[in-house]
């Protein structure tokens, strides 16, 4: 079309039409279509008096924006949240024979917090019957009132077979308590988890617990959000696998695991009610900067949706994502290569316009760099270095850098994979790459802000990087 695309607005990664986006909140499976609810303050492009958005998609990347879904009221701001079908209607309010959607978030009291309360973070449910559009707030709200802890929110809900109750998973300050309820209503306090374990580098936000099979055994996995304490600074999702009894959360390792190194995934959370299938969604940003990023007319874009499972290494179980499948449907013809070196010119020089997926395997891990570039000299370095056995994104020469200090810096995550061969997955939109290492062992997420968009793919080794295949394609305008 005519119509000039927006400077860095995404081509396959939701953002909001206009103004300030924050977490994914509240996200559901219901009736074939995907639910994504998420902080916005719709009346400016920084942090505001917090309401639900709402978009709805059959496939995970084309978006329909729906109206607001939730308004602040005399309770507070709608901070986030999560959604639950309450199938059995053990909330009594279903009606007619329908099932109520149910949503529970934090509700934010800004004058409590002026005032210096320290109980001004409740949790609050509401429910509707036609699939999130329009909803009813609970007349008993809070239903889970504030003990005295400064930090209460995040509320993650779900069905718990083995107790035959919703378990309430919240950030509480520097920990997560556990809350049990047999009806969304009344809620009692199950554990506390974190003294001792994890990062603790700023305060827990936005977390989720749910069970992953691997090879028919469950074991339970506990995401929990930090900001700030990340391993590249600021804000990011780190992980915890254990078990959990319908009481009580028990880790089974002792390390800091990241469900992405990068700078840029944070709140990121599960949708609910979609059986076996984990399907993990973050804000693509990072609360040191988010509010200085240079977009115009919003603020932050999602991450790709992603699968996630359970991998193992050694002994040790860890968490592993990939772009949601539905993701081939948007990719054009690719190019394909076998058996290249990396030195090969056909893939020294690959076109790149708009969004992109490229695929590489390699029989051994060598040292090697994928540079996103402009004819300015801007660019985005990707690479993987064998001594120091890291991969990294370096944005230092990105394009514009200078809207926060530590934006222009070198990003490093560690290879977790102990196999000879590597495999990577490039997500590439025009203002963010996602990488996905070792099927998804090791994820980065990074965005940029090039003046020009990058408009070449250039593939490098200055060891014996030889590729068994190489695959590129472009990915279709998403949205
Ligand atoms: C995480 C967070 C949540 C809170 C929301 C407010 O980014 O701080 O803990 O509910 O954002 O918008």
């Amino acid at each position: 079309s005519a119509v000039e695309r927006e400077q860095y607005r995404p081509l396959i990664h939701f953002t909001p039409q206009k103004a300030w986006m924050n977490d994914p909140n509240g996200m559901v499976y219901l009736n074939g279509t995907y639910h994504l609810f998420y902080q916005y303050y719709p009346d400016s492009t920084v942090w505001g008096p917090m309401h639900w958005g709402h978009a709805t998609s059959k496939d995970l990347l084309h978006w329909e924006h729906q109206p607001v879904a939730l308004y602040p009221d005399s309770l507070g701001y709608i901070f986030s949240g999560s959604a639950v079908v309450d199938a059995a209607n053990t909330s009594g309010f279903g009606k007619d024979g329908k099932a109520p959607l149910v949503a529970v978030f934090t509700q934010h009291d800004p004058k409590g917090e002026k005032q210096g309360k320290t109980d001004f973070q409740n949790q609050s449910i509401a429910f509707s019957f036609d699939a999130g559009k329009t909803w009813t707030k609970y007349a008993g709200n809070p239903v889970l009132k504030n003990p005295g802890i400064k930090d209460f929110r995040d509320p993650k809900v779900s069905w718990n077979d083995d107790v035959k109750k919703w378990i309430m998973t919240l950030a509480t300050k520097d920990r997560i308590t556990f809350y049990s309820s047999p009806d969304l209503k009344s809620w009692t306090k199950e554990s506390e988890f974190g003294a001792n374990v994890g990062a603790h580098g700023g305060v827990w936000e936005c977390p989720d617990l749910f069970p992953l099979n691997y090879e028919g055994k469950k074991h339970w996995v506990l995401l929990v959000n930090l900001n700030p304490g990340g391993p590249n600074g600021g804000s990011a999702t780190q992980y915890f696998v254990g078990s959990f009894d319908g009481h009580a959360f028990k880790p089974y390792q002792t390390d800091t695991r990241w469900a992405d190194y990068g700078p840029d995934e944070y709140a990121g959370v599960t949708w609910s009610n979609t059986g076996d299938r984990k399907i993990f969604l973050g804000w693509m940003s990072n609360w040191q900067y988010a509010q200085v990023v240079p977009t115009k007319t919003w603020r932050s874009a999602m991450t790709i949706p992603r699968d996630i499972r359970l991998e193992k290494v050694g002994d040790k179980y860890f968490l592993a994502s990939k772009p949601v499948d539905e993701l081939s449907a948007i990719a054009e013809k690719p190019l394909v290569f076998q058996n290249v070196d990396a030195n090969d010119k056909r893939i020294a020089n690959m076109k790149l316009s708009g969004a992109a997926r490229l695929d590489l395997n390699a029989a051994k891990a060598e040292s090697f760099s994928i540079t996103l570039l402009n004819d300015k000299g801007q660019k985005v370095v990707i690479g993987y270095d064998k001594v120091s056995n890291q991969y990294y994104i370096d944005r230092t020469a990105s394009g514009k850098v200078s809207f926060e200090k530590s934006f222009a810096a070198k990003h490093l995550a560690r290879r977790l994979s102990t196999k000879d061969e590597l495999n990577l997955t490039l997500v590439i939109d025009v203002a963010s790459v996602e990488l996905f290492a070792d099927n998804g062992l090791t994820v980065m997420t990074e965005i940029f802000f090039p003046d020009e968009d990058y408009s070449h793919v250039n593939l490098q080794s200055t060891g014996s990087f030889a590729l068994t295949s190489l695959s590129y394609a472009k990915l279709k305008a998403g949205r």
